[in-house]
């Protein structure tokens, strides 16, 4: 079974790797995703300094899916630039995901990291837990001026991670903007963001950031995440690479990704939960899938939905 796949001109062995913020903050994580099955190593976002993220309890995971206020916890970027020549000795693309608390920040990170030469760069505009910061996603005009400055300084393919959108006229508002900026794939989607869990038990919220808002993620996010995926697909026509990132748990959830049109997805909630044997379990599971189904490869599924 062909699992190999292709974004922005980079091949990757596989098509199921780490979501940026999943066991990828410090060296041994990522050295840990370099030795593991994963098709590729994505560091956690980084911001300009270091940072200790928000107070903890800031991660809740329940039955149907999770909450996280992580704030972005990192080791800064110099670190990344640093450590990021070195996990190229893993054999697979190492992608840098880069955040910042303002535009000027992306810049002087992605004039940085672009030395250090990972294979891609995903920006990424929707981290909704960084308290007053909104999710820059969210407004198209800021979205365009920030990703033309990143464009400009990088020479490495550039993507971005975008917050889910729940009304067409809002990813159909992106397209422009991601075709102007020069975009050369998506990663769909980040957490649902300021979502809120409640223990009735206790009578109170489960994390401690935000009075308790946060990002949901996992089983719960897989319809939103599924629909998004597959509505820039119809919208770039199946040109723009996508990596399908919300719901992942098993074999099945993926091959939904890659019908709607995906190349490849991340993992966040599972990954957190069940460690790195998650990518040797989803590569089996989808491998079997794929052959009950039918389909030698990645590539033969991809975007084959079928409409009623
Ligand atoms: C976080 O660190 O708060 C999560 C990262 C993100 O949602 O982009």
């Amino acid at each position: 079974m062909n699992l190999s796949t292709t974004i922005a001109g980079v091949q990757f062995p596989g098509c199921i790797m780490n979501a940026a913020g999943a066991r990828c903050v410090t060296q041994a994580e990522l050295e840990a995703l370099g030795r593991s099955r994963a098709c590729a190593i994505v560091t956690k976002s980084m911001t300009l300094e270091p940072r200790q993220g928000n107070p903890e309890p800031r991660y809740y995971g329940f039955p149907s899916g999770s909450i996280n206020s992580m704030g972005l916890p990192n080791l800064g970027y110099r670190a990344y630039a640093k450590l990021i020549p070195e996990l190229k000795r893993f054999g697979k693309p190492v992608i840098a995901s880069v955040a910042g608390l303002c535009e000027a920040d992306f810049i002087s990170i992605a004039t940085v990291i672009n030395e250090s030469q990972p294979d891609l760069v995903e920006v990424n505009l929707s981290c909704p837990n960084i308290p007053g910061k909104p999710q820059i996603g969210y407004d198209a005009e800021a979205s365009e001026r920030l990703l033309a400055r990143v464009r400009k300084v990088l020479t490495v393919p550039m993507g971005v991670k975008l917050p889910p959108y729940f009304d067409p006229v809002h990813q159909e508002q992106m397209v422009p903007v991601l075709e102007r900026t020069g975009v050369q794939f998506l990663s769909l989607i980040n957490s649902v963001g300021n979502g809120l869990v409640v223990d009735p038990v206790s009578e109170t919220v489960v994390i401690k950031p935000k009075g308790g808002f946060g990002g949901l993620g996992g089983p719960l996010i897989k319809p939103v995440a599924l629909a998004n995926v597959r509505a820039f697909w119809k919208l770039f026509g199946g040109r723009l690479p996508i990596i399908g990132t919300g719901g992942v748990v098993t074999g099945t959830d993926i091959f939904e990704h890659l019908l709607c049109g995906a190349s490849a997805v991340q993992i966040g909630t599972v990954l957190v939960d069940e460690g790195l044997a998650a990518f040797d379990r989803l590569e089996q599971e989808l491998a079997a899938v794929l052959e009950a189904k039918g389909y030698g490869s990645v590539e033969a599924c991809r975007g084959k939905l079928k409409e009623l």
